[in-house]
């Protein structure tokens, strides 16, 4: 497969936001319920733009198409776009804090060709280059197969409210 993985940039924003609904409504739909995709869509899923101010997210074209994108983060929040509520921009420490797998999306009709896993392993071997030797993350069920194949363990679930009476169910993971 011919591809290009390179940094998000500010202008990538609506295709990626688009891409990332995709994804979710699509690969999400074998684990989760519409609703329940819908709420996380209102914020626990998208763009996180200080991961694309910071040059940490990244993103997967093919023939100039951005088909995948996934990024990792030097800063303590744990998942979620820019509307999530619970942020926090302030630095991780390499020496005693993990660093954090943030947002992966893949487009549906070129998932299960390796995007993920190519995406993954730019996205540690730059946090190892930073000095980190530990990542954590919030994994949706999806995500959970492609990380616990790239050796991610997996913790304890939670619930995440997402809509009034709706709760989605992620997965905290950790590898060292
Ligand atoms: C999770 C996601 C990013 C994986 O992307 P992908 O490009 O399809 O993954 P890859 O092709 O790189 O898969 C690498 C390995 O992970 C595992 N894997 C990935 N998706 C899997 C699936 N649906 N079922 C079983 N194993 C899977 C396999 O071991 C796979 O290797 P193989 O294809 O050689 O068997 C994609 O399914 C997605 O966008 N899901 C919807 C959005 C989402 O929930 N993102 C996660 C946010 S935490």
């Amino acid at each position: 497969m011919q591809y290009r993985l390179r940094p998000a940039t500010h202008a990538d924003r609506d295709t990626l936001k688009l891409l990332i609904e995709r994804s979710a409504r699509k690969l999400g739909a074998g684990d989760y319920r519409p609703e329940q995709i819908e709420g996380a869509l209102q914020g626990a899923f998208g763009v996180d733009t200080q991961l694309i101010d910071d040059g940490t997210y990244f993103v997967v074209e093919i023939a100039g198409k951005i088909v995948g994108c996934g990024g990792w983060s030097r800063r303590r929040t744990l998942f979620g776009g820019d509307r999530h509520a619970e942020r926090d921009a302030g630095e991780l420490d390499p020496r005693t804090d993990a660093a954090r797998i943030r947002a992966f999306f893949v487009d549906p009709d070129h998932a299960r060709r390796g995007i993920g896993r190519a995406l993954l392993e730019r996205c540690e071997s730059e946090a190892r280059a930073r000095g980190f030797t530990r990542m954590e993350l919030m994994g949706t069920l999806s995500g959970v197969r492609l990380y616990q194949a790239l050796g991610y363990a997996p913790g304890e679930a939670v619930h995440y409210p997402v809509a009034p009476g709706v709760t989605i169910e992620f997965v905290r993971m950790r590898k060292a």
